[in-house]
């Protein structure tokens, strides 16, 4: 096998972003583009002669071509065993998993997660190591400026692999073991949750469910897991077939892009659950019979009850969530007397805190939440983790959150998207706040007191790692929040996120529309940011 050394030039653009490397498919259909970014992941990792890593993706369109190029880096530079996913499919928690249970020293992910697919959609690349987690920045910084100054990447002349059938090949000193990613992922759920009381929940002749794969990674794991060993009937999965370009679609469990689901759930004789998954499967959007659960209460009300689910029996050792996730499981965390942490956006922050054995639950208000089976968002985690409470608590999903409601009081919470903006515009709407935050600190906005409006910074407890900017916040005497922060892993123009919080304690006020709850919020934020009036939108591209 003769290895090929080929010159390149440097691309400007390939730093990681919140989640790996996102750029257009035809970006990453540039001559050497792809090979460059892998070639830089390879030196920052200071080679990887030896080394077993993974390998697959979501599905989506460039998934083989990008896979076979992987495959022949990898052999050129020296890695002894590559497993890839049966026909190139690996969801993000199963990559995760994968990498711990079989002791391997890092896997590439093959995801834009929840953007569009098909060869005018996105593409994405994100390296995970040792720990099963996303490369923390220290890598990820490393890559990049790796990235600026490659010349040359190795490969090797080879044809495809055939990646339809497991089987197992030799590439020179390199081993391709084409595996089946589904059944190791399933039997890690089968650990934490107790089937038979989930089982016999879908198997009520009176339950009904639907779980919307949204023709992406998490179909033929739900099939296995839901129909296979759980005894759903399988009428009860919508869209699992993979596709490359997601039927169309957007795979993004939200209210705006689950709207088929979302209507069947909303429909006068509604199921009493439903749920659906993303792109590469670490997403989550859990739904009751005509009602929504927001992801930040989600995590909190998972956290609160995980003493009903075998995996979590004995206790959590902490909790945490990401800056702009409502403050809904700080409260959680307080009543079980344990650790909240709050960490920038992006799951890569929670690794640290998960190895280090003081996080057991996590979450993002961005639908991803996990705990510390894996370490990424992991959506069928969440959805089994709701079957489970039903099951054991023998309560309607509403019934369940209105339950902790009354407990804990409620977080309205709502987060505006605005999609695509002129990226100098968007900036310049960051920059400004940023300026005045000094001068906001104390003082009233309409009739609220600001106690404290700062640029959000961490500094990780674990390795003591400082990663700043990472939002801007206005915080208001009566706990509201208002946030604002330009997107990491968006590809076109930039997106400009606002997030809404207010804590409601008066039981009468709970059952409001959040959007009328925190309406004040929503005013005030148009007075400090002037996003309408500088973009000349009439409203966000998205609310959840
Ligand atoms: C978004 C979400 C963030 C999530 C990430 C990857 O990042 O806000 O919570 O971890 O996608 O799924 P953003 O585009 O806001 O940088
Ligand atoms: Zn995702």
């Amino acid at each position: 096998m003769q290895i090929k050394t080929i010159t390149t030039k440097p691309f400007a653009d390939q730093r990681p972003g919140t989640s790996g490397l996102r750029k257009k498919v035809t970006v990453f259909q540039e001559p050497h583009y792809l090979e460059n970014f892998v070639q830089a992941t390879f030196n920052a990792l200071g080679g990887v002669e030896g080394q077993q890593i993974a390998v697959g993706g979501d599905g989506r369109f460039h998934n083989l071509e990008a896979l076979q190029i992987i495959i022949r880096l990898a052999a050129a530079n020296g890695i002894k065993k590559i497993m890839v996913g049966l026909s190139g499919i690996l969801s993000t928690p199963a990559a995760s998993c994968i990498i711990r249970k079989y002791r391997l020293d890092g896997a590439f992910i093959l995801s834009a997660s929840h953007n569009p697919g098909g060869p005018e959609g996105d593409f994405g690349i994100k390296f995970n190591t040792a720990n099963g987690g996303p490369a923390p920045e220290k890598i990820t910084e490393k890559i990049y400026q790796e990235s600026l100054g490659l010349t040359s990447y190795r490969t090797i002349d080879h044809p495809d692999i055939e990646l339809d059938q497991i089987a197992v090949f030799t590439l020179g000193d390199l081993q391709v073991e084409v595996f089946d990613p589904v059944s190791d992922y399933a039997e890690l759920m089968a650990e934490i949750f107790d089937f038979d009381l989930i089982g016999g929940l879908l198997r009520k002749p009176d339950f009904s469910f639907r779980f919307d794969a949204m023709h992406a990674v998490t179909g033929p794991y739900a099939e296995e897991i839901f129909v296979k060993r759980l005894g759903a009937p399988a009428d009860s999965l919508l869209n699992c077939t993979p596709k490359a370009d997601f039927g169309g679609g957007h795979p993004d469990p939200n209210l705006k892009y689950a709207a088929k689901l979302v209507a069947v759930m909303f429909a006068a004789k509604a199921p009493a659950f439903g749920a659906a998954s993303d792109g590469d499967g670490d997403r989550n959007m859990i739904l009751g019979d005509n009602f929504f659960v927001n992801p930040s209460d989600s995590v909190a009300i998972i956290a609160a009850n995980a003493h009903l689910i075998k995996g979590y029996k004995t206790g959590l050792k902490g909790l945490a969530r990401s800056m702009p996730t409502s403050c809904a499981l700080d409260a959680v965390a307080k009543d079980l007397g344990i650790d909240c942490f709050e960490t920038p956006t992006g799951w890569k922050f929670f690794g640290n805190l998960l190895d280090a054995g003081r996080l057991s639950i996590c979450g993002e208000e961005s639908f991803g939440t996990s705990s510390d089976h894996v370490r990424e968002k992991d959506g069928l985690w969440a959805v089994l983790c709701w079957l489970n409470l039903m099951a054991a608590k023998k309560m309607s999903v509403k019934d369940i959150v209105n339950e902790h409601w009354q407990k804990f009081g409620r977080n309205f919470y709502s987060r505006h998207d605005y999609e695509e903006i002129d990226s100098e515009i968007a900036h310049g709407i960051v920059d400004n706040l940023r300026r005045r935050l000094k001068s906001l600190q104390g003082g009233i906005l309409g009739s609220l007191k600001i106690t404290r409006a700062d640029d959000f910074s961490y500094l990780d407890p674990v390795d003591g790692a400082l990663t700043q900017n990472q939002g801007l916040r206005i915080i208001f005497k009566n706990r509201s929040r208002i946030i604002i922060r330009l997107s990491g892993t968006g590809t076109s123009g930039a997106t400009l996120r606002l997030y809404f919080e207010k804590i409601e304690k008066n039981p009468r006020k709970m059952n409001q529309d959040p959007q009328t709850a925190l309406r004040q919020l929503i005013e005030l934020a148009e007075i400090l940011t002037g996003i309408k009036k500088l973009t000349g939108r009439t409203q966000p591209t998205v609310i959840t």
